[in-house]
């Protein structure tokens, strides 16, 4: 971790309230104070590679939460991130639940989040995207208003694609968060069947994006085999495991209750996402792509996502405490680790530690 960011930056970033720092650190990216730490190549030296049909330059990504509103997806890809996933996004803005809703747990390498979706809405997030130079593939994390009830949440899910389809290179569909009250009932099959099916029938309407699925963590064996099995069905292109939990597990915080609801996400995660990504590539064969995502803080945990059936990371927490040289840690060190087992590239260690 670099020097400056480890004794200066982030302890004076920490000094304010998680989710203020985060809006500062938003503002700095966007008027280009993290200039000196923008990469010239994003690969790192491995070999760009293809999956769903688009060009990834590594396969390091920030996943979604991170910039919701797409106001600095350009700095992000110059700091060396292999792809961003935007939003989520809902179809009309919403201001998200009551202020403290974003918490550091800094002994557990650890953040808990209750923010609710506040986003400034699917058209604006759209329109920042057209004026954000593209520099790497843009994914889109969609999901529904909280005053949308679940009989709806079909229609609300295919206006959102309807309005991001054109500016997305895939589209995620998020029915994992836990801060939208009952928006993971809808992972349950007679919800989730549908949903997809409808947004697949938009998909072929409007001309074939991935279309990728993300899941929570929290779901158990049988209901995670039960969704991958919807997913083979529906012809989704790739599932991400996992969003935050709604688990407090062995925590070192002291009094973490006080903190109250939310989802936790950081280092906590990292064992039961890895258990999640390997339940979904043994069970689909390694049919499914996976996006790893859940605990990433080094190159050897990015490797034990792939190991456990990963093609691609993302990482959240792992940002926010390691700094902006983080993209460059992870990957060059993942390129080492590669080498090192004798791998030729990411995509032949896939699933190597799966089966
Ligand atoms: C503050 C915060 C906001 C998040 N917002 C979203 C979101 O809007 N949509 C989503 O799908 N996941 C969201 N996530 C979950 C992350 O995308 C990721 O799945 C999770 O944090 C686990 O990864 P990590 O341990 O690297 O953070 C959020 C996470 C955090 C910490």
């Amino acid at each position: 971790m670099s020097f400056l960011w480890e004794k200066l930056l982030r302890p004076a970033a920490f000094a304010f309230e998680a989710e203020h720092a985060h809006d500062l650190g938003i503002r700095a990216l966007k008027h280009g104070l993290a200039r000196a730490f923008y990469v010239e190549d994003p690969a790192f030296g491995l070999n760009p590679f293809e999956l769903f049909g688009l060009r990834f330059a590594n396969p390091l990504g920030i996943a979604a939460g991170f910039d919701k509103n797409g106001m600095v997806l350009e700095p992000l890809a110059r700091l060396g991130f292999g792809f961003i996933e935007a939003g989520t996004v809902t179809l009309r803005p919403q201001p998200g639940n009551p202020k403290p809703r974003m918490f550091r747990l800094p002994e557990d390498r650890a953040l808990i989040n209750r923010l609710g979706f506040n986003n400034l809405g699917a058209a604006a997030l759209v329109a920042n995207i057209r004026e954000n130079q593209r520099r790497c593939v843009i994914g889109i994390n969609i999901g529904k208003n909280k005053d949308v009830p679940n009989e709806e949440a079909v229609e609300a899910f295919a206006k959102t694609f309807e309005v991001v389809h054109p500016v997305a290179d895939y589209i995620a569909i998020n029915v994992s968060s836990p801060n939208t009250p009952g928006l993971r009932d809808l992972q349950r099959s007679d919800a989730f069947e549908p949903l997809v099916a409808e947004l697949q029938a938009r998909n072929r309407e409007l001309g074939r994006k991935p279309l990728l699925v993300k899941i929570a963590p929290d779901l158990d064996d049988a209901g995670i085999k039960e969704i991958t099995d919807i997913c083979i069905d529906a012809g989704i292109d790739g599932m991400i495991a996992t969003n935050t939990t709604v688990a407090r597990r062995a925590l070192r915080t002291p009094d973490v209750e006080q903190i109250g609801d939310g989802g936790l996400s950081g280092a906590p995660l990292f064992d039961r996402s890895n258990d999640v990504i390997r339940t979904v590539f043994r069970h689909s064969g390694g049919r499914m792509p996976i996006i790893g995502v859940g605990g990433v803080f080094t190159a050897n945990d990015a490797f034990a996502k792939i190991s456990a059936g990963a093609s691609l990371i993302q990482a959240y927490t792992g940002f926010v405490y390691g700094g902006p040289a983080f993209a460059k840690e992870i990957v060059t060190g993942l390129g080492k680790i590669l080498r090192e087992r004798g791998f030729a590239d990411v995509r032949s260690a896939v699933g190597c530690e799966a089966l």
